[in-house]
């Protein structure tokens, strides 16, 4: 039977392809060591789960309001005001399921078929799907040679009269880096001049480590409001990736519109696991400082030892769970007789002869890296740096 051209286009997610083959051969009994994963290896917080319980004892188990429960909504507006001092009124909140489908329900709500989205690559996978699934033209500006810092004049010279967003991730899936006041306030500069939306998709807000500080790019340029939609959600911070609860918020108009796209989609996210959201958000500040110095050890640990390693090389996470390095020095050499022939055969070979699953850069459009997560526990990190060294160790 026929298929859409849309549907055909598709590639599945690169990033749960490896998670998926990692799994399968742990349950063939092998000792795999996954740095494949997107998401944080804790338990959800108990107020999560506390909050879950009673919202089922309570019967809370109907259709919700499509554009999220009540408290939720006022928790996320307070959050904002406590966080970044931003006033944000909860009817400029939708909440949908994962901050996936929010993405997609906003590029929906902005992208006309042939209108093109600028990504800064090295990109986020379903960033570039998403734009093809709603007929728009994925437009990249390359950042590798810039230290994974957009190059302003470039980004402004891929803007046409097609342009009808730019979709901004910091900190960054997969490289970890991030953007500053600067980079920022001259990325808000630009959309304003060309009147672009700015799509700001700040997932792993609070996962930021030392020194760095996070913006958000409304406490640089409050008159970004009327074309800014910012994406978040309670799944990395939270470890709270399977209850599939993201947000988006906006100026009320483009919101109301993403309500009523949501209300057509799924009516809602699911009411038991938006109550867990909401525990999490009200009462798991302490949990959520744990899980964030586990995260900070684990950087450096990882850090550490990669650093010490021959042939690799990357740019030092400053926030999010990822180190994406650079094998290029690998490429084209051969392990035990096996040709590394780009990013991808580096990863399978690994798989194979260390039984370590990692994502290869090409699958974020970069070619010649791959990405780590370190969301992943100490004893893990340790033995899959010691299998690493040793495959580099072998490339001749
Ligand atoms: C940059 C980025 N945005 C959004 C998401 C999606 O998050 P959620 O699990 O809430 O759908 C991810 C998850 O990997 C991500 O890396």
């Amino acid at each position: 039977m026929k298929l859409s051209q849309r549907i055909l286009g598709i590639e599945p997610s690169a990033t749960l392809a490896v998670d998926a083959k990692a799994k399968e051969l742990q349950s063939q009994g092998k000792n795999v060591i996954s740095f494949g994963t997107g998401e944080p290896d804790f338990v959800s917080p108990p107020a999560a789960f506390d909050y879950a319980r009673r919202a089922m004892e309570e019967g809370r188990t109907h259709y919700p309001p499509t554009p999220g429960i009540p408290a939720l909504r006022q928790e996320i507006s307070s959050y904002y005001k406590r966080r970044f001092d931003l006033d944000v009124a909860p009817e400029q909140i939708v909440v949908g399921c994962g901050a996936k489908p929010m993405i997609y329900e906003t590029l929906a709500a902005i992208v006309d078929a042939g209108d093109e989205v600028i990504l800064l690559s090295p990109t986020w996978v379903s960033y570039i799907e998403q734009i093809r699934l709603v007929d728009g033209k994925v437009v990249v500006v390359d950042t590798e040679k810039t230290n994974f810092q957009p190059d302003l004049s470039a980004v402004e010279q891929a803007i046409t009269p097609r342009t009808a967003a730019i979709l901004i991730n910091s900190p960054s899936n997969p490289t970890g880096v991030m953007y500053d006041a600067e980079t920022l306030r001259s990325l808000g500069v630009l959309a304003v001049k060309h009147d672009l939306w700015f799509i700001w998709d700040e997932i792993y807000e609070q996962l930021v480590y030392g020194e760095n500080r996070h913006w958000h790019p409304l406490q640089l340029m409050p008159e970004l409001a009327e074309r800014l939609v910012t994406i978040n959600g309670v799944s990395k911070s939270y470890a709270m990736t399977g209850w599939r609860i993201g947000y988006a918020l906006g100026p009320k108009e483009i919101m109301s519109k993403i309500n009523a796209f949501q209300s057509h989609l799924t009516s809602g996210a699911t009411s038991v696991a938006q109550w867990a959201a909401l525990g999490a958000m009200r009462e798991s500040e302490a949990d959520k400082q744990k899980m964030h110095e586990a995260f900070q050890a684990r950087r450096t640990l990882i850090c550490g030892l990669l650093a010490a390693m021959p042939l690799v090389s990357f740019p030092e996470p400053q926030g999010a769970f990822y180190v994406f390095v650079n094998i290029k020095n690998c490429i084209g050499k051969s392990y035990k007789g096996q040709l590394l022939k780009d990013d991808i055969d580096f990863c399978a070979v690994l798989l194979e002869a260390e039984l370590v699953a990692v994502v290869p850069g090409s699958a974020f459009l970069a070619p010649g890296y791959l990405r780590f997560s370190y969301a992943a526990s100490e004893e893990a990190i340790r033995e899959g740096m010691t299998r690493l060294r040793r495959f580099l160790e072998q490339i001749t």
